[in-house]
């Protein structure tokens, strides 16, 4: 017995940072996820601007939604669930996420579903893939790098976690150094194409615990960009060594955790998952296999905010067990 209608038609929102989402579910299925991104607004600040970031979702949100409504009108009548980012993220963004969120619940007399943001990554890899407990997940975003593990499902716990600056947010900070275009990860994966890992930039590992610290990594590759002369080669040498940096201090702490927690799964998650060299890196270097969603669904979306509210929705046995 458990809340699960026959049908579950969810709404997603995701609105934690720069992307505005929305997607339409049925049970499991992906309907539509539309994702508006802002980034363009932020370009020349080379980072997010909270206050413009809200005002954003608050313009597009309603937007999207009518298109929405507009394409699906018979879905739009059978929406039993309303699924929404509720922590972490800009506290302004998640509360216009909320109030949309709550708004549109009230009018329909359906019950919300809020979700963790980083658990919605997480589960962003239930799109195409089943996870084998127990499992591993590395979440490397643009605001956090975590390793959390977990013996069942929906029951990940942090085991370790950036002690300084996020993997994303290092690849953010030096492409803008390197006048590359924010968000600067696809730029750096571009240039790296063509270049070879020659230069040493030296990251402190702590070879003891399962904490990250990118920090020195930061500082350690704008000294080496600001001392050298920013010709086409070494730009493109530059980036493959600072990216292969990044990929190989996460293969070493998840290696770390593998032979503290043992698993079945990996899964690999968050926008930074994107990255190819990222991907292929794991694959070949964890001796378990790595599960990675679709690029797609790596940066902010709402199909992941979905497809774990349909999860929760499916295993709890009463309705306030969701909240
Ligand atoms: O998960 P996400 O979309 O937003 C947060 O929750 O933070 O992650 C955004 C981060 C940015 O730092 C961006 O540069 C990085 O993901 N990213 C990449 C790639 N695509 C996005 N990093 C490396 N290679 C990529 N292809
Ligand atoms: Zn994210």
């Amino acid at each position: 017995m458990n809340v699960l209608k026959k049908n579950t038609y969810i709404l997603a929102i995701e609105s934690s940072c720069d992307e505005t989402s929305l997607a339409l579910m049925k049970n499991k299925e992906i309907i539509e996820c539309w994702t508006w991104s802002q980034v363009n607004y932020f370009q020349k600040y080379g980072g997010v601007v909270p206050q413009i970031a809200s005002r954003l979702h608050m313009e597009k949100l309603p937007v999207l939604l009518k298109e929405l409504i507009a394409k699906y009108p018979v879905i739009w009548a059978k929406i039993n669930y309303i699924a929404y980012t509720k922590k972490p993220g800009l506290i302004g963004c998640l509360r216009i996420g909320r109030a949309f969120a709550k708004t549109i619940a009230m009018y329909k007399q359906i019950p919300l579903v809020p979700i963790n943001h980083l658990e919605g990554h997480i589960y962003a890899v239930t799109i195409t893939e089943e996870i084998q407990f127990p499992a591993l997940a590395l979440i490397v975003s643009g605001g956090h790098t975590q390793l959390l593990y977990s013996k069942e499902d929906l029951d990940f716990q942090l085991i370790g976690s950036t002690v300084d600056d996020a993997a994303g947010e290092v690849i953010d900070k030096i492409a803008r150094k390197m006048g590359l275009p924010y968000p600067g990860g696809p730029a750096i994966e571009e240039l790296a194409k063509t270049g070879a890992p020659i230069y040493k930039m030296s990251v402190y590992e702590n070879r003891k615990d399962l904490n990250f610290s990118f920090s020195g990594l930061k500082t350690n590759a704008a000294h080496l960009w600001d001392k050298t002369q920013q010709d086409a080669i070494f730009k493109n040498n530059f980036a493959a060594s600072f990216q292969s940096k990044i990929i190989h201090v996460l293969i070493k702490k998840v290696n770390l955790a593998r032979a503290k927690f043992p698993i079945k799964n990996l899964i690999l998650c968050g926008g930074v998952a994107a990255n190819q060299a990222l991907r292929n890196g794991l694959k070949k270097n964890i001796a378990v296999p790595v599960i990675i969603p679709p690029k797609e669904y790596c940066t902010d979306n709402a199909a992941m905010i979905g497809t774990l509210a349909f999860q929760k929705i499916a295993k709890a046995k009463y309705q306030n067990e969701l909240n």
